[in-house]
Parts: structure tokens; C-alpha cells; sequence
């Protein structure tokens, strides 16, 4: 039974059952706590937590997954992959244990017919109802297995959230095993006989933060079994690599590489790992993830270059895993039609990520060698980090290459010096220092921040620190702290604030402000005057630059909703910056965008400018702000409350930053660029407020400046320029001919050298045209002339022409042109019948006559 069949089967099956039948969901998932869909269920995690109530309560659905914790491992085992497809049915308070067990038996007893002999059964070790419902169904006592937390408990997907006890179904693959007890194989007591094909979970606890299991609003269900599994079991095969979900493509590799399959063991790892890493690439890149050096875009280079790797060691030496894409689309394209839809774009993407790794590849393989050689078969950390920093290698190949070649790799040691240039990239960064943070770490204090509601408070001063924590200063540098603030420390792409601090003995003119920790807002700038601490002091924040930076804070998240609805869900923030003057904005996107889509973002984002829009801000709990569809960055850590700043319907984010109440306040939006800032990222740059009417204002004294110049009023300065580009084309073709004509020929040939062998014409001309030289020197060659050389001083410059007549059979005007440029201090050559060059120094031009005469001598 072929793939497409079993999908189809199952689907059915349980749309007869009362299941709604759901399409794959992205493998990009819409959940912070998750980088990619590990299972069928992550799209359904708000539901199974009881956050969001479901519409339907069964759904079934042939999920795409990815998951890459044992990437080393794939392509070396007959089950293990990256991409991988999960079937699965799911009952959100609907039916439990025994109907869950009930239809998984049915289907694969009665659909697909699989002996119930070759089934086993797993259930955790204390549900007793779940081992009797087996046993009702008419499974033997010896073949239901009671095992412990670590094999019959699912989830959490993620750290906290959704999960429960499960039973597994495993199928009998008849292998010849030994068993570690010595008794009877099971599929506890083996490797490798017995593969589990379906995982049924009973989802009724939430796991918290701290490990404790709650009961959940509703008893759920939530059921996986691997397509790829199922398929190799209803095939016959041992690796799922030998059904037809892979075969075709294993098939386009051996051609294109024209390596054989099933033939060299080695081989057959090279070749299993580009087989399902070229699945993980196309589906992936598809949903939107690009190579880059984090998060995900880091997961799909590791993947790619591995692959790439593995292809390297099968022979190939140019980019060959793009040509292997095509496999993939025919085979799956049908179920996914966004592979088919994406194809050449994503052709295009690996083709660039191969090609630029091939160039590293040999490079650090042969550091690789040279290491191992030297070292007896160890790669140390600090080579390790050079091959990863320098050549590209993720750790997943080193670890390969120890893997296949016996080295030892000090992985400990890598991981130390990634650390360290962690810490190197954060300081580059502009974050502070470690030993700056731990001084101010030790402070247990909070300063309170009121800077949303108010820019001017009373403060009293904590603590002050120039080189270390003193009592008190006196017009110096120094950083201040106090018990509250209206400054908004730098963060979250908003730079801080500005302003003043007055006391009474003194100003402090605020610089910069920053959280060294979480808590401490630490003022910096230059103190006029004394202070100490315990002084009091009242702090304005300089309002207009607030005011300024607010406006684009807002704005980026109205562009931000904007690009999402018209580019699509795939638009993530990919890094912002927020300041008084411009807002810069970096997002996931695939392609430059056109002019038309610029505009539609502009008009959008100022339309709802227009409606001037409440901005609302609400503090809330992190799990209800992401269940009510607050869109979270992933990478960003959240404490416990966090602030949705809202604007209806349209946007809704978590942010800390300063915003306006209303976006009325905004003013003209204006995009003054789009570019690409990486493969997948482009960079939007906009203004708001006065920065939009002074750039107006500039483009308006800019028209007024060409209106002046041009004489030309709104109506007709279009017209004008076109008329003076007419005009200058014409007067560029009167200029040529009139000078032609002012070259008297008769006039020259009175010139010309007759006492020579050679009868020859040297002139020196200025300012003419190339090209009336050349009809020149033509004209006069026509007249019986053997040689014509010609010198144009034009602006501290020679031109050189030198022709001959055609058929004159010495003398070759090229070689002559050589010559005599190198006296002119330049060069050039050229034909043996003309020749033009050129030269810097015009002073040398009777230098360069002479050497022309002396040529002609000796001829
Ligand atoms: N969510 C369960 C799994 O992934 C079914 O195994």
C-alpha cells in the first residue's frame, strides 16, 4: 500500500467517525514556547490547554513535523528523520480512553489488515484503565506492557502546558533479536524488532513551570502515528527509507550523483541523510524559514550543510541538492501544494546556501585532517569553534566526522568558546559589560518606573557611581540611580530617553539610560554642580524627543500588522530599532517588495493614523496575552505579567515601549526605503510626525530649486527638461559636423611627409571629437596616405589615433600606438591598420614625434 493511500485511509476512516478533517498546519507554529510543530498536536495546544474552546471537538489531520534533537542520528538508524508526516485524531473533551483505543485498534486491524499477532501494547505502568480496555479489546495479558513515566507519558510540547499518561502500539517486525533478559523478545527487553507505529495520549494535566501536573479544564485525546512508519510497515521494508516516500527521491540522488543505492553501507548513510534533509528543506524554506546564523534559519543551514556534507562524501563537488528538490515536489507536492507553489524560490535559496558552503567545505576539511593528524585523532574545542566560526561547520558535523572516522571531540571545550563569543557579540552590541552588571546585580532594590503615565517626577538618589559606588560627586561623568524614574531605559529596539535632572546644588544632563538588571534603571550623563546620595531632585524627561520616538514606536507596530496582512502570516519582526528621528524595521520576507505593495503598506498604516485610534495598554499574564493572539517574538523572555499595547483590532503585541494614546498623534507615515539586510530579511526605514513635514519640506524646496533653475513653472518643468534634452542631442550632432568640416583635408595632405619610404602625416589637434579624428584620419588615408598619427590634447590629456593604409604591409598601427603612449605617460594599442590610446602628459607630445620618426626609420 502506497503512501498516499494510508493518508487518505486514515483521514477517511475517521472523517466517518465525526472528524472534522483539518489541513497541515505551517512548521513555523504560532506559539512562543515552540521553534518548530514537533507533533500533530501543536496547532491545537491553545485548545488542549483549555485556553481557547474548540469548534469542532474531533479532528484528524496528516500533520508536517519537524524535529532535530537527533539529527546526528539520521541516516544512520532505519526511523529516525527531521521532517516527518504525523497522522493523527484528537477528541477535546469529546471521547477518552476507550473510544481513542477502540478506533486506533480498528483502523489498523480492519482498514489496514495488520494481523493482530504482530501487535503489542505499552501502557504507563499505573493506568489500570487503560490496560483493561485493552484487554477488552482482546489483547493478551503477556503482550500489554506496564511502563514507567519515561515510556508512557507524553508532553509537555514546550516547557509548560498540555500533557498526559499515553499507550503505545508496536508492531512486530519478526526481526531475529536478542533480548536483554533472556526471555521472550518484547518490546521493552529489545532494539529494533518492534516499532512503535501509533502513541495515543490521554491529555488531562498541565505541566507547570515547576514540574507540578494540574488537572486540565477537559479530558483530551491526542493521537500520533508516523506516516513514514506505517508506510515501511504496510511495504514490508525494515527503513522507512526503502518506501515509497523516499525511494524516488534516493532514486533522483544516485542519479545525479551516479552513486548506486543498496549497494556500499557508507554509501547508504550519505545518501539516506540527503534524502531526508532535502525533505526538511523544502518544506521548511516553503514556510517561510531562511538560512541565518540563529533560531530557525540556524536549524535549516545545520540541516543543509550536513546534507551538503554527505554529498561531498559521495563525490559531489558543485551544488547538487537543489537539483534534488524537483524529487521532492512530485512526490509530495499534491498533498502540499506550497512546495509545488514555492519550488523555484526555494531551488534558488539552496542553490546560494550550497554554493557559498562548498567554497568553505574543503578548507575546513583539510583543517579537520591536519588537526587529526597532529593530534592523534582529537579535534579540540578551539579548532572545533575555528571550523564552525570560520568554515561554516555546525557541531553536527564535526560530530558526524568523529562519528564516522573514530575522532574524539571535545565538545565541552567548543561549547566554551561559543560561549565567549556570545559574550564578545552581546559587548559589541552595545549590552553592558558582565562586571557592570554584577556591581549593580548586588543592589536589592527596584527603581519604579512611571514613565508611561508622566515625563517629570520627583526623584531621590540611591546610589552613584563613577569608577565605583561613591557618596557623593561633583562636575563629573558618573552614572545615577534613584527610587523612581519617568526615563525609559533602553530596550526592545527603543533607544532611552533624554532630558535633565535639576537638585539643588547642581544639573545632570541625562545621556543615556539603561537596565543593567532587570530593575535598575541606571542613569548615565555629566553632572554640573554637587550631588550626593539621598539628594533630591526632580527629573524631566525632554519631551519633545520622547514624544518623537513614541510616535515610531507606535507606527512600527501598525507597519508590522500592515505587512503582515499584506505580504502574509510569514512577516515575523526580525530585529527594530525606535528612535526620536526614524524607526528601521527588519522582518521575514522572501523577496524585495514592488512599489505597488510599499504604497499599499503606506496607505494602510496611514488610514488607521486617520481613524485616530485609542492605543490601549493592558497588563496581563503572559499565557492569556499569547492565548488571545498578542503576537510574542520568540526569542524574547517574559516575566510573569506582561504589557499588550493594543490598537483594536488591527495590531496587538507585547511590547514595554512608550507609545502614543492615540494614533491620530502619529502624523503622515512615510517609507523613504526597502532593502535587504540577509537571504529571507528586508529592512523597511519610515518616518513620522514633524520628520515626515520637514522631509515634505525639503522635497518641496528641492521642486522650487529645479523650478528656478529651469525658469519653469508646476505646469511646464516636465516639458522643459525634456526640450533641453532634445536640444542638447541636437546641439552635440551640429558640434560634430561642424567640426569635421572645419578640418580642412586639402589643407592636410599639403602636410603630409612625401620624403620618407613612408608617406606619413603627424598633426596635433585639441578638442576634437574621437570620432571626426577617426573620419579624419580616414578621409586622408583614402588620398593615397601610408600612415596618419594623430595627437588630441583634450583637458591635460593626449588622445592617440594612429591608422594605416589596409594594405600596406609594414608598419603595425597598434605596436605604433603602444610605443608611443608609453612616452605620453598611459597606454593602449590596438589592430595592425588603426589604433587609438591615449596619455597623461600632454608636454611630451614632441617627445613622442620624435620616437615616431625614429620608428619610421628604421623601417
Ligand atoms: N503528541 C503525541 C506524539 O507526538 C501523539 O507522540
Amino acid at each position: 500500500m502506497q503512501s498516499e493511500e494510508i493518508r487518505q485511509l486514515f483521514l477517511e476512516f475517521f472523517e466517518k467517525k465525526g472528524h472534522k478533517i483539518l489541513p497541515s498546519a505551517s512548521l513555523i507554529p504560532d506559539d512562543p514556547q515552540l521553534m518548530f510543530t514537533v507533533a500533530g498536536m501543536v496547532p491545537f495546544k491553545p485548545i488542549f490547554w483549555g485556553k481557547v474552546d474548540p469548534i469542532y471537538t474531533r479532528i484528524a489531520t496528516c500533520q508536517k513535523c519537524i524535529r532535530t534533537t537527533d539529527i546526528e542520528n539520521v541516516g544512520r538508524t532505519p526511523r529516525h528523520h527531521t521532517f516527518f508526516e504525523m497522522l493523527g485524531n484528537f477528541s477535546f473533551g469529546d471521547y477518552f480512553k476507550r473510544e481513542a483505543i477502540e478506533l486506533a485498534w480498528e483502523f489498523i486491524t480492519q482498514i489496514l489488515k495488520i494481523p493482530e499477532e504482530k501487535l503489542w501494547i505499552s501502557v504507563y505502568e499505573k493506568d489500570d484503565e487503560a490496560y483493561e480496555i485493552w484487554r477488552n479489546v482482546g489483547i493478551p495479558s503477556q503482550k500489554i506492557l506496564r511502563l514507567g513515566k519515561e515510556d508512557n507519558f507524553w508532553g509537555p510540547a514546550g516547557p509548560t502546558g498540555p500533557c498526559g499518561p499515553d499507550t503505545e502500539i508496536f508492531y512486530d517486525t519478526g526481526m531475529e533479536v536478542e533480548t536483554a533478559d533472556g526471555k521472550e523478545p518484547n518490546p521493552a527487553n529489545t532494539e529494533g524488532r518492534f516499532v512503535e507505529i501509533w502513541n495515543l495520549v490521554f491529555t488531562e494535566y498541565y505541566q507547570d513551570e515547576n514540574g507540578n501536573l494540574l488537572p486540565l479544564k477537559r479530558r483530551n485525546i491526542d493521537t500520533g502515528a508516523g506516516l513514514e512508519r506505517i508506510a515501511a510497515m504496510m511495504q514490508g521494508v525494515y527503513y522507512n527509507f526503502d518506501t515509497d516516500l523516499f525511494l524516488p527521491i534516493i532514486n533522483r540522488i544516485s542519479d545525479i550523483l551516479k552513486v548506486d543505492y543498496a549497494k556500499d553501507q557508507r554509501k547508504d548513510v550519505s545518501i539516506r541523510v540527503i534524502a531526508d534533509h532535502i525533505r526538511a528543506l523544502v518544506f521548511l524554506i516553503s514556510d517561510g524559514v531562511f538560512p541565518s546564523n540563529e533560531g530557525r534559519g540556524y536549524v535549516l543551514r545545520r540541516i543543509l550543510r550536513r546534507a551538503a556534507r554527505h554529498g561531498k562524501l559521495l563525490g559531489a563537488d558543485r551544488p547538487f541538492l537543489y537539483n534534488v528538490v524537483d524529487a521532492v515536489v512530485e512526490k509530495m507536492g499534491k498533498i502540499y501544494p506550497e512546495i509545488v507553489e514555492k519550488s523555484n524560490f526555494v531551488k534558488k535559496i539552496i542553490h546560494g546556501e550550497e554554493e557559498r558552503f562548498l567554497q568553505n567545505l574543503n578548507k575546513g576539511l583539510e583543517i579537520v585532517e591536519k588537526v587529526v593528524r597532529e593530534s592523534g585523532g582529537k579535534i579540540d574545542g578551539k579548532s572545533a569553534f575555528k571550523l564552525y566560526d570560520t568554515y561554516g561547520f555546525p557541531l553536527d558535523i564535526l560530530k558526524d566526522l568523529a562519528n564516522e572516522n573514530g575522532y574524539v571531540l571535545d565538545e565541552e571545550g567548543f561549547n566554551k568558546y561559543m560561549e565567549e563569543q556570545r559574550k564578545k557579540a552581546r559587548n559589541a552590541a552595545g549590552e553592558v559589560e558582565f562586571s557592570e552588571r554584577t556591581e549593580y546585580e548586588s543592589l536589592n532594590f527596584h527603581t519604579e518606573f512611571v514613565g508611561y503615565d508622566t515625563l517629570e517626577t520627583d526623584v531621590k538618589v540611591l546610589k552613584i557611581k563613577t569608577d565605583d559606588f561613591v557618596d557623593s560627586v561633583e562636575n563629573v561623568e558618573c552614572e545615577l540611580v534613584f527610587d523612581v524614574t519617568p526615563f525609559y531605559p533602553e530596550k526592545g529596539g527603543q533607544v532611552s530617553d533624554k532630558g535633565v535632572i535639576s537638585f539643588e546644588n547642581g544639573n545632570f544632563e541625562v545621556k543615556h539610560v539603561y537596565l543593567p538588571v532587570e530593575g535598575i534603571i541606571v542613569h548615565k550623563g555629566v553632572l554640573k554642580g554637587r550631588v550626593k546620595v539621598g539628594d533630591k531632585g526632580v527629573a524631566r524627561v525632554d519631551m519633545d524627543k520622547r514624544k518623537a520616538t513614541a510616535r515610531n514606536h507606535t507606527a512600527t507596530h501598525l507597519l508590522h500588522a500592515a505587512l503582515r496582512k499584506i505580504l502574509g502570516t510569514h512577516v515575523r519582526q526580525a530585529g527594530s530599532l525606535v528612535e526620536p528621528e526614524r524607526l528601521r524595521f527588519d522582518f521575514t520576507h522572501y523577496e524585495a517588495l514592488t512599489e505597488k505593495q510599499i504604497k499599499e503598506v503606506e496607505k494602510l498604516v496611514n488610514k488607521i493614523v486617520l481613524e485616530a485610534i485609542d492605543v490601549e495598554t493592558e497588563i496581563m499574564s503572559y499565557d492569556e496575552a499569547v492565548s488571545k493572539g498578542a503576537m510574542a517574538l520568540f526569542e524574547e523572555k517574559y516575566g510573569d505579567k506582561v504589557r499588550v499595547v493594543k490598537v483594536s483590532d488591527f495590531s496587538e503585541e507585547l511590547c514595554g515601549g512608550t507609545h502614543v494614546k492615540n494614533t491620530g498623534e502619529i502624523g503622515l507615515f512615510k517609507i523613504i526605503s526597502e532593502g535587504s539586510v540577509s537571504a529571507g530579511v528586508r529592512r523597511i526605514e519610515a518616518i513620522t510626525g514633524m520628520v515626515s513635514l520637514n522631509y515634505l519640506k525639503s522635497l518641496e524646496n528641492n521642486w522650487k530649486k529645479i523650478k528656478n533653475l529651469l525658469e519653469a513653472n508646476d505646469r511646464d518643468v516636465f516639458a522643459k527638461i525634456e526640450k533641453l534634452k532634445t536640444d542638447i542631442k541636437l546641439l552635440e550632432s551640429k558640434f560634430k559636423k561642424f567640426q569635421k568640416n572645419m578640418v580642412n583635408v586639402e589643407k592636410l595632405l599639403e602636410e603630409v611627409n612625401l620624403e620618407s619610404n613612408i608617406k606619413y602625416l603627424v598633426k596635433e589637434f585639441e578638442g576634437l571629437e574621437v570620432e571626426t579624428l577617426r573620419e579624419i584620419s580616414d578621409r586622408i588615408i583614402d588620398k593615397g596616405v601610408d600612415l596618419v598619427v594623430f595627437f588630441n590634447k583634450q583637458n591635460d590629456k593626449v588622445v592617440l589615433i594612429v591608422k594605416r593604409r589596409k594594405d600596406l604591409k609594414k608598419l603595425h598601427a597598434g605596436e605604433i600606438a603602444k610605443t608611443l603612449s608609453k612616452v605620453l605617460g598611459g597606454g593602449g594599442g590596438g589592430r595592425p591598420d588603426f589604433a587609438q590610446a591615449g596619455g597623461k602628459e600632454v608636454s611630451k607630445i614632441s617627445d613622442a614625434k620624435k620616437k615616431l620618426v625614429e620608428i619610421l626609420k628604421e623601417c
